[in-house]
């Protein structure tokens, strides 16, 4: 089968590969029918990741076809169409039982394209069939369901639930790249009064626009304070959302937020970044961090399935499998390209 393979730092290629097969009875096979980058993928080519050794197979998003089933897989068959969740689980150590799955201390958590061969391949190996991949439903396309494998749940996650979001909140969310637009769509089924959407990026406060955040600031040249203290009365935003992963954006968002409001950290973050105590110690502040569980990937499928939310415009490229490479070059350009999701389709 072939794969895009991880070389080191900056080094990629689609190349033939020994197959994917079954290597405990929990596992199975999936014929990947879509696939798709994440920014993750750029930290790891960035070298960012260390512990992904060159040789791996990257990848951790798909939508798939059952080809093959370990002897001890109960819930899925051969020909099943299935979402490849970026999270696997056990189902058994403590934060398994705890729908914790993303610290999963049994072999599960974020392995796929990282610590095992990824989903950016013809097929994948996926542990854990069972508990780590959901059914798609009926009349659901890849496209619709391939945005649940990892940016919708993110976002639900570890911004709008960390964050607790209330009907009438003001909601500010730094960072619109697919993560803080997945977060301007999900903060939305709670009936926020506004969202702030800020990014130095034109483009992306284009699509925050879209997405339906209904205040758009270029940090870059507006100050995103004096526009949420307009809107609170110089309180500050209820919730923030840091979705960047810079230090100067994680700061930014404690400062903006209103006392006793909350902070949801969803940022990946690769250098210190300092908490002022001495100004928020009385501000009775919560604020939060997290690796995505997928806890609520059932409840986002609900929610596509029954079209309370439309994922399709998070697809903006498409690509044949062979075509790879032009699809990281186009995501890794996303200021230029426009892109949000860019998607690898198998030949039928
Ligand atoms: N916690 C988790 O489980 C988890 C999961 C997936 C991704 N992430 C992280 O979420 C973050 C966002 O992911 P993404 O895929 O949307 O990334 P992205 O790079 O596509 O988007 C980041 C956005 O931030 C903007 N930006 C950059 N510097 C800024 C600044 N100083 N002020 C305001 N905006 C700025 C960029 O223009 C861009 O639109 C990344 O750090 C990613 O690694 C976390
Ligand atoms: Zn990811
Ligand atoms: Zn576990």
């Amino acid at each position: 089968m072939k794969a895009l393979v991880y070389h080191g730092p900056g080094s990629r290629a689609w190349e033939e590969v020994p197959d994917a097969n079954i290597h405990e009875p929990t596992d199975a096979v999936v014929h990947v029918d879509t696939a798709t980058i994440c920014g993750t993928d750029l930290h790891i080519l960035g070298g960012d990741i260390p512990e992904v050794a060159p040789g791996r197979i990257l990848g951790h998003e798909a939508v798939g076809t059952v080809t093959e089933v370990g002897s001890s897989v109960q819930r899925l068959a051969i020909g099943d169409r299935v979402l490849v969740s970026c999270i696997s689980s056990c189902g058994n150590c403590r934060f398994c039982r705890d729908s914790s799955y993303g610290q999963c201390l049994g072999g599960g958590g974020w392995i796929l394209g990282h610590l095992i061969d990824g989903t950016q391949a013809e097929y994948v190996r996926v542990p854990f069939a069972d508990n780590s991949t959901h059914h798609v439903p009926d009349g659901v396309t890849d496209e619709q369901m391939i945005v649940l494998a990892d940016i919708l749940p993110t976002a639900y996650e570890v911004g709008v639930l960390n964050g607790a979001v209330r009907p009438a909140d003001v909601v500010a969310i730094i960072g619109a790249g697919p993560i803080g637009l997945a977060a301007i769509m999900t903060a939305q089924l709670f009936s926020p009064s506004h969202i702030v959407a800020i990014d130095l990026a034109e483009s992306r406060l284009e699509a925050a626009r879209k997405f339906g955040a209904d205040m758009m600031v270029n940090s870059g040249r507006d100050d995103p304070a004096a526009v949420i203290g307009e809107l609170t009365g110089g309180l500050g935003a209820d919730v923030v959302m840091e979705a960047v992963g810079l230090p100067q954006t994680f700061e930014q968002a404690v400062r903006l937020v209103r006392p006793g409001g909350h902070v949801a950290n969803i940022g990946v973050h690769g250098a210190p970044a300092t908490l002022h105590l001495e100004d928020i110690w009385i501000k009775n502040l919560t604020i939060t961090t997290g690796l995505v569980d997928t806890y609520s990937t059932p409840t986002l499928i609900g929610l596509v399935a029954s079209h309370r939310l439309d994922t399709t415009p998070m697809v903006t490229h498409r690509f044949g499998f062979e075509e790879f490479e032009a699809a990281y070059d186009a995501f890794a350009n996303a200021a230029e390209t426009g892109a949000l999701k860019v998607l690898m389709t198998a030949a039928r």
